[in-house]
């Protein structure tokens, strides 16, 4: 059979998303390269502040219907607050695809990488390695509740979490897919004993869906002892499921633990296939580095990884990965938040060449 031709949708968007982009591509198609892998990409200019001066809009109308069409999209970073306000550039169009385009996962790989300064102390590459899995579209952040009485002492304002069987299932269900594929284990974030109708809920489908992995290891934590896990254990991880609000956190404060936000990719993901799933660097668009070429590209070569093993290719995804770790253990090439010299394109660059099979 043929091998399927890979669509991918390129949006480098603002500042050092235009820096750290091409050497993302750089590696994914070195590794598509080696591996075989059929891609074809194309670029995008929307999603930035150029797009927006010329048309006073994030988007085209039609973008829709234009980025649906593609298997992936590769995103860069967007924003720009000397010219336009971050709430109309990220709801404008990141949050868009996000909501359009059903991403129900957000998921964060946290591994202890060679030669990244860490904040936790005793740790060495190979102890921290997990992956945070947050539901992306429902839960806390919801928008049903009101404000009554505005202005009187009985102000009162109310917001309601949602919880729906199919939004719960869904995430947690990928969770155990995740655990299958990694180490077979599977902790869930929860606050039954102070949360106590939607959290004892969560846990009860947890508990549901168990029932469909006999081989993986179940266990849950409440949130606030979980976040001080995440810090004095983070060996004990593997998959980290948790709802939208307790996911939130945790994927900060899962790689904040492994080191510099210039290193740590994420996945916006919709698993049906129906939608394309974007992968993107955690960080934003740095704009008092952008220009300089001293950008970290490896958050964006990271997410180039996560595209590929979505794309239903581990071992180039691995293969990226491990060309990271190469080139850092090596020490002699670092960008300057790393306590090197290096460009960004000097680092990219060798880490592309290091991707082997
Ligand atoms: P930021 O992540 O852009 O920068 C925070 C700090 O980390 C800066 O000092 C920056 O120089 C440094 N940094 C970030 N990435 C780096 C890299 N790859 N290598 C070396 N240093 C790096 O966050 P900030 O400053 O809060 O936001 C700047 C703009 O980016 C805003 O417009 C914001 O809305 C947008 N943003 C966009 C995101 C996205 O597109 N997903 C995510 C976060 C922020
Ligand atoms: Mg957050």
């Amino acid at each position: 059979a043929q091998p399927a031709v890979h669509r991918i949708a390129v949006i480098p968007g603002d500042g050092i998303g235009r820096e750290v982009v091409p050497e993302g591509l750089r590696s994914v198609r070195r590794a598509a390269e080696i591996f075989g892998i059929e891609l074809e990409s194309e670029q995008f200019d929307f999603a930035s502040v150029d797009y927006w001066q010329q048309h006073g809009t994030m988007l085209p109308d039609d973008w829709f219907e234009v980025l649906r069409g593609f298997d992936a999209i590769f995103f860069g970073a967007v924003g720009w607050p000397a010219v336009v306000p971050d709430h109309v550039s990220l709801w404008g169009s990141l949050i868009q695809f996000r909501r359009r385009f059903d991403q129900y996962v957000n998921l964060r790989p946290v591994r202890l990488l060679p030669g990244v300064p860490a904040p936790l102390a005793d740790r060495a590459p190979g102890d921290i390695d997990f992956v945070v899995v947050r539901e992306n579209t429902e839960g806390e952040y919801s928008s049903i509740g009101g404000r009554i009485f505005d202005g009187t002492d009985r102000e009162t304002v109310v917001q309601e979490t949602v919880m729906t069987r199919t939004g719960v299932d869904r995430i947690v269900d990928f969770a155990f897919q995740l655990a299958q594929r990694r180490g077979g284990h599977l902790t869930s974030a929860t606050k039954s004993n102070g949360i106590s109708i939607t959290m004892p809920y969560w846990d009860e489908r947890v508990a549901a869906l168990a029932e469909n992995y006999p081989d993986i290891t179940v266990d849950k934590f409440h949130i606030d002892i979980l976040a001080a896990h995440f810090v004095l254990h983070p060996d004990w991880f593997d998959v980290v499921v948790a709802s939208n609000l307790f996911g939130d956190i945790l994927s900060d404060l899962g790689p904040a633990c492994t080191g510099t936000i210039g290193v740590a990719p994420s996945g916006n993901i919709n698993p049906t296939g129906e939608f394309p799933s974007l992968f993107e660097p955690v960080h934003g668009s740095a704009p008092d580095i952008a220009g300089r070429g001293i950008a970290n590209p490896i958050g964006q070569i990271w997410a180039g990884s996560l595209m590929l093993d979505h794309l239903g290719h581990p071992e180039a995804a691995a293969a990226i990965v491990a060309a990271v770790e190469r080139v850092l253990d090596r020490g002699d090439l670092r960008t300057p938040d790393l306590g090197g010299t290096a460009s960004c394109e000097e680092l990219g660059t060798a880490i592309a060449e290091a991707i082997a099979k």
